[in-house]
């Protein structure tokens, strides 16, 4: 068993390290408070090759594998969860749904703007009265001939109003269920879109989230990926690849956390020594440690059996759920380690507390995830 990284990932994780330290923390706290939508700084990361970074290079992406995704978004996730769920959504959902899945004339008007982040994309699954429950898709394409028709409203869209691409899941057969379910390439600027207000969120509060409404929006037959009733099949794969991204952000935000409290605690003296001196700051750093350790082990073990051509369903699952649990353990005990310095902005910690937060209930919540575990290993 090999644990090195090659030079080739070690350098795209010092990369995405160098990127986050000097375009992003500057003004993180600011856009947090603000909710402003990162445009400058998602340039920057598309020049890096980190917006397409699995994307085959015939498609304009970096051709790099998934360990090496993994280490870049955990480094980016210390820093900015924000920036890093726009980056994961449009890596791991939306280019990996459309080189995996897509045909060629898709991928090449599509996924080459997408891998290039020239354009940003958008997933579209869960709905008002759909969220775990994702086979009651209750937006309907209705099939036209040439075209579908599509109404219906979606909610918590990551990057709803900044992306160009959407990819939609909506019905056309309700009575075969959810092998009726499509999935269809939208333009955003298409006809009868609108979108709902920007959600106040609790946390990465700079990632645009809103619901999208759709009325009579009309898409051509050549924008459904896959054969009829796709649909369902394409989003569950494209969570599976999901998932991974969102594990290595929930592994950064504690990652980064702790690297906070361990610097704190070296700095801050009470009991005429400094806090790390003493036993019960010393024991939470230890099993801080060892938890994003093993989320960080987790991470990899997945990203490593996708690379390889293996199964990764269950393992990308544990990744996600443990990851996120951790996260919250983690960023809990920092706050708690920085005392009334960690209650407030400047310390960064009480923010992670709350992107932390978000991991346990997007692209599946962890009971969610306990689900696809169980299944993986009581079905086999
Ligand atoms: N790969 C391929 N097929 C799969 C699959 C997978 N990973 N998982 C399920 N399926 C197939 C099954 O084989 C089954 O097909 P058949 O009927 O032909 O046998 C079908 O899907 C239904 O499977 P289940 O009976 O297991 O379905 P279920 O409804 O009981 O459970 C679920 C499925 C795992 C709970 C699923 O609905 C799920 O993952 N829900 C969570 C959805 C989710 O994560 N939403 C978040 C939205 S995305 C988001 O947050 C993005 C963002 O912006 C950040």
């Amino acid at each position: 068993m090999n644990f090195e990284f090659t030079e080739e990932q070690l350098m795209i994780r010092d990369a995405a390290r160098d990127f986050a330290q000097r375009e992003l923390l500057g003004d993180v706290i600011e856009r947090d408070a603000t909710a402003t939508f990162p445009t400058e700084h998602v340039k920057k990361l598309a020049e890096l090759g980190f917006m397409g970074m699995m994307v085959d290079p015939k498609y304009d992406g970096g051709g790099m594998d998934t360990v090496s995704y993994i280490l870049a978004m955990e480094e980016i996730s210390k820093i900015d969860a924000s920036v890093s769920v726009i980056m994961s959504v449009n890596n791991s959902l939306v280019c990996y749904g459309l080189q995996k899945y897509g045909n060629e004339a898709q991928k090449e008007k599509y996924l080459k703007p997408l891998a290039r982040g020239e354009k940003i994309g958008a997933y579209l699954l869960s709905e008002p009265e759909a969220g775990s429950d994702a086979t009651m898709q209750r937006t309907t394409a209705e099939d036209k001939g040439d075209h579908y028709i599509l109404n219906g409203t979606k909610n918590w869209i990551t990057s709803a109003n900044s992306a160009s691409t959407y990819l939609v899941m909506a019905q056309t057969h309700p009575e075969k269920r959810h092998h009726g379910i499509n999935v269809f390439i939208v333009e955003k600027d298409s006809p009868g879109i609108s979108l709902g207000p920007h959600e106040d969120k609790m946390g990465m509060r700079s990632s645009d989230t809103h619901s999208v409404m759709f009325t009579d929006v009309k898409v051509p037959k050549e924008n459904r990926i896959g054969e009829d009733g796709f649909g369902f099949k394409f989003a569950m794969k494209a969570l599976e690849a999901g998932r991974l991204g969102i594990a290595a952000q929930a592994l950064g935000i504690a990652s980064g956390a702790l690297e906070r409290a361990i610097q704190y605690s070296k700095e801050r003296k009470a009991f005429g020594t400094e806090i790390a001196n003493h036993q019960a700051i010393a024991f939470k750093i230890a099993d801080m440690a060892v938890k994003v350790e093993n989320a960080r082990n987790l991470c990899l073990k997945a990203a490593w059996l996708k690379d390889n051509g293996k199964p990764f369903t269950t393992e990308g699952s544990m990744a996600k759920l443990y990851a996120a649990d951790i996260a919250m353990e983690v960023t809990t005990e920092a706050v708690q380690i920085h005392g009334g310095y960690g209650y407030v902005k400047e310390y960064h910690v009480e923010r992670l507390m709350r992107e932390a937060k978000l991991t346990q209930i997007y692209e599946g919540t962890s009971e969610i995830q306990k689900i696809v575990i169980s299944r993986g290993l009581l079905r086999d």
